[in-house]
């Protein structure tokens, strides 16, 4: 089977919006990731350079804004978890002002859709100007980032044109797990994590939410065809995934919302819940989903109207989705797809113009 993503398919074809089709593209980019990334006896192909480069710093700084932000947070899990290097995750326009003390030997890696983030690319600017090694990860190897950084890895998601972005943050996760392992493995620690076979599955996970869109269509009419605003709750790895969630809500249909771990609710948030405000949370990790069903609890009581969407082998009766199951570390992969749905439908729903959202550009190629 062949990944079929096409660097020159800029059409929608018969989709109604772009932002439908990248949703629907992403089991193929992962496929072609995995193709573009695999050896031929089945091992990591990767860029000697990049190598050297990761199995040398004592540190990882990433730097990006936006959707990439959110992917770099979670790169920062698994680099940090399985390859047992540091991470600081940055958003770029903040420490392109504020740098942080760096240590002896950081790398920063700048990952970007388009390449052309002005913020990421003052941060590249001045790191490169202090002699520090940088890699890019990005879908447009020809872009400013990746001609200027030491190192690029690139996304192969083909062109990405929606506004908001869906699968370029499938496919960062993706290439940053792929890293984290190689590095992992060069380093000689023993890992039992296949990552390319476990894409595998998630690609085919991905296809399985993806051909369920009237699900997410209705969900989304019932929590937010008419609401002001919305929370989405997370611990551990599903926070990452819930602040891009509110993101993508944002950012097409206009409602308030915000994205915070399940922990924090108690000390603030949970002021705002009122009766029929919509809270959606992500149970996908088995550590915390006692602690994030006792937050969905907690708002429910006071009239929230919730909707948790959990992972299989951890679902409870109650919640209204459950995602097919995939390694743990990759769980984002595949909770973000409802996420990107519902935004989708709950824009639709609101007379939102989905491809082109107010006040809003693709690539920000100002400071
Ligand atoms: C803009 C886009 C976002 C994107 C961010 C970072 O704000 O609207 O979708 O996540 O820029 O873009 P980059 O190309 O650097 O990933």
């Amino acid at each position: 089977y062949v990944a079929e993503i096409d660097a020159s398919d800029t059409e929608k074809g018969t989709y109604p919006h772009f932002m439908l089709k990248e949703i629907d593209e992403q089991p193929f980019v992962i496929r072609k990731i995995i193709q573009e990334y695999q050896a031929e006896d089945d091992s990591i192909k990767l860029n000697e350079d990049v190598r050297k480069a990761m199995q040398k710093t004592d540190r990882v700084y990433i730097i990006a804004a936006g959707t990439s932000y959110h992917a770099g947070l979670v790169g920062k899990q698994f680099i940090e978890k399985l390859a047992n290097i540091p991470v600081e995750v940055h958003i770029a326009s903040e420490f392109s002002y504020n740098m942080p003390l760096l240590s002896e030997k950081p790398l920063f890696i700048f990952i970007s859709q388009s390449g052309e983030t002005a913020d990421s690319r003052s941060v590249l600017v001045q790191t490169k100007a202090l002699g520090h090694p940088a890699l890019t990860i990005t879908n447009v190897p020809g872009s400013t980032l990746s001609r200027e950084a030491d190192y690029t890895l690139h996304l192969h998601a083909g062109p990405e044109i929606a506004v908001a972005s869906t699968k370029a943050y499938t496919a960062q996760i993706a290439v940053l797990a792929i890293l984290a392992v190689d590095t992992a493995r060069v380093k000689g620690l023993d890992l039992s994590f296949d990552p390319l076979q476990e894409l595998g599955i998630v690609a085919s996970a991905m296809e399985t939410l993806t051909d369920q869109k009237e699900e997410f269509d209705r969900l989304a009419k019932e929590m937010f065809e008419t609401t002001r605003n919305a929370f989405f709750i997370g611990r551990g790895v599903d926070y990452y995934v819930v602040q891009e969630a509110s993101l993508k809500l944002k950012e097409i249909s206009y409602i308030q919302a915000e994205g915070f771990a399940g922990g924090e609710l108690k000390h603030g948030t949970i002021a705002l819940i009122e009766e029929g405000t919509p809270v959606i949370a992500i149970a996908t990790q088995e550590n915390v989903n006692l602690s994030i069903r006792g937050n969905v609890q907690e708002v429910a009581a006071r009239g929230a109207n919730t909707c948790t969407v959990s992972m299989k082998g951890l679902e409870k009766d109650s919640d209204s989705f459950v995602l097919p199951q995939v390694h743990e570390l990759l769980t984002p992969l595949v909770s973000v797809i409802p996420m990107q749905l519902l935004a989708y439908y709950a824009a639709l729903h609101r007379d939102c113009d989905v491809d082109k959202p107010r006040n809003l550009a693709k690539s920000v190629t100002v400071e």
